[in-house]
């Protein structure tokens, strides 16, 4: 059969049209990422903090670093200030999403607790804040050469709500290590339990791609473009309707298996790894809308998948078949999903920033 030009045109626009839209989430959120390496001005920088922010004034501060060491220290603003410093590039990523990124000038920890002569013994350096906060870490993670008291960000004094006069920067780790108004290190001999790792948050709270919510995202963005892909290819061969019946030879039953296959492995084992992951960062999973919606699409990609594998008898033309109805509901949701995800990292923006 010899298909018009005009008509040929419009099919590659409509597919083209439906490609751009299953690979938007994906573009998105690559482009999310690749923005967070950028350094975030000051004034855009977010803001997460337990209660208000202390007034602190350098005129009064005090650092004092105590604890099971041989020689307790204590500095006034100029001392402190006139340390050795360095100047390290470092993302601040907190537990709950929000991510920033600056150059941080201060002193090394490392260089303070040579300077204290820690005992040895000792476990953990516990950071107090001004405002009652703390929070600690290892002896060994407080030495590596990327963790400082910070007094600088991006090249001025260190605003009032993102520590001032002097805050923990701990590149490895999450947000809530990065003490801020830092009054007191006390080196202990136990393993101290801070702030939010009292509540349920890991007590180690390293910064990897499990405690990222980007790469499930990304992942799952790739599931979605699969799932797509493989609704277009099922409904080629579907008699409800005829909407993607001009869709080229090559997309046969093998094609739509293929893709179906790829959809149900990727967005199964990211959703597990992610959940999983969660469970660890926060010893708890919190389920918003987001999450539910999330939970049951997965659900139902089981039972879509098992009925693919069904053979299938001489089937009623006009009923929709059970692998019809699982697929689409379980897809629909996974579209709301991906929206709603989306709809999280705006409201997160618009809380935070
Ligand atoms: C593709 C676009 C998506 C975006 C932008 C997105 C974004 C997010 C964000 C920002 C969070 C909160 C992270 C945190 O609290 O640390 C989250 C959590 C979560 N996401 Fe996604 N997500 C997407 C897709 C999906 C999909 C397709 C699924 C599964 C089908 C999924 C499953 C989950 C689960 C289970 C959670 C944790 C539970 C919760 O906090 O509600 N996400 N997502
Ligand atoms: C585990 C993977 C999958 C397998 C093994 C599978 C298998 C099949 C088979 C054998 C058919 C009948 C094709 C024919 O008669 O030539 C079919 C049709 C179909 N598939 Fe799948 N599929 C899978 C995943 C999916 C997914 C993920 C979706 C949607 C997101 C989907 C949507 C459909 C639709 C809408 C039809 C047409 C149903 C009808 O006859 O009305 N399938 N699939």
């Amino acid at each position: 059969m010899v298909v018009p030009m005009d008509e040929k045109r419009s099919m590659y626009i409509k597919y083209i049209g439906i490609l751009v839209l299953l690979c938007l989430p994906m573009v998105g959120i690559l482009g999310l990422f690749l923005s967070r390496n950028i350094i975030t001005p000051n004034d855009e920088f977010f803001v997460v903090s337990k209660g208000e922010t202390p007034i602190v004034s350098s005129n009064t501060w005090n650092l004092m670093i105590e604890g099971n060491v041989n020689n307790s220290l204590t500095y006034s603003y100029s001392n402190f200030t006139s340390l050795p410093s360095k100047e390290i590039l470092a993302t601040l990523q907190c537990v709950d999403g929000p991510s920033g990124t600056a150059v941080w000038k201060g002193v090394s920890v490392k260089e303070l607790l040579d300077l204290a002569q820690v005992q040895p013994g000792a476990i953990d350096v516990v950071f107090y804040a001004a405002d009652d906060y703390s929070s600690s870490l290892t002896i060994q993670e407080a030495s590596m050469d990327n963790v400082l008291l910070a007094y600088e960000m991006n090249g001025e004094l260190l605003p009032a709500e993102q520590g001032f006069p002097v805050r923990v920067v701990a590149p490895d780790h999450l947000g809530y290590k990065w003490v801020k108004w830092v009054v007191r290190m006390e080196i202990v001999d136990y393993d101290y339990i801070g702030f939010w790792e009292s509540r349920g948050w890991s007590d180690n709270a390293y910064r990897t791609p499990l405690s990222d919510w980007i790469l499930h995202a990304e992942l799952l963005a790739i599931s979605f473009l699969l799932g797509g892909i493989a609704l277009m290819s099922g409904l080629k061969r579907s008699p409800v309707t005829n909407f993607f019946q001009d869709l080229p030879k090559f997309v046969n039953k093998k094609f739509h298996i293929v893709v179906g296959i790829g959809y149900l492995l990727t967005s199964l084992s990211t959703f597990f790894y992610w959940v999983i992951s969660t469970i660890l960062n926060r010893g708890a999973i919190f389920y918003t809308v987001h999450g539910i919606t999330a939970l049951v699409s997965i659900v139902l990609v089981i039972p879509g998948a098992i009925t693919g594998f069904k053979k299938s008898k001489k089937r009623d033309q006009n009923k929709k078949t059970w692998h019809y109805k699982w697929n689409i509901t379980s897809f629909y949701l996974f579209l709301a999903t991906v929206i709603l995800g989306f709809s999280l990292i705006f409201i997160r923006w618009l809380y935070f920033y």
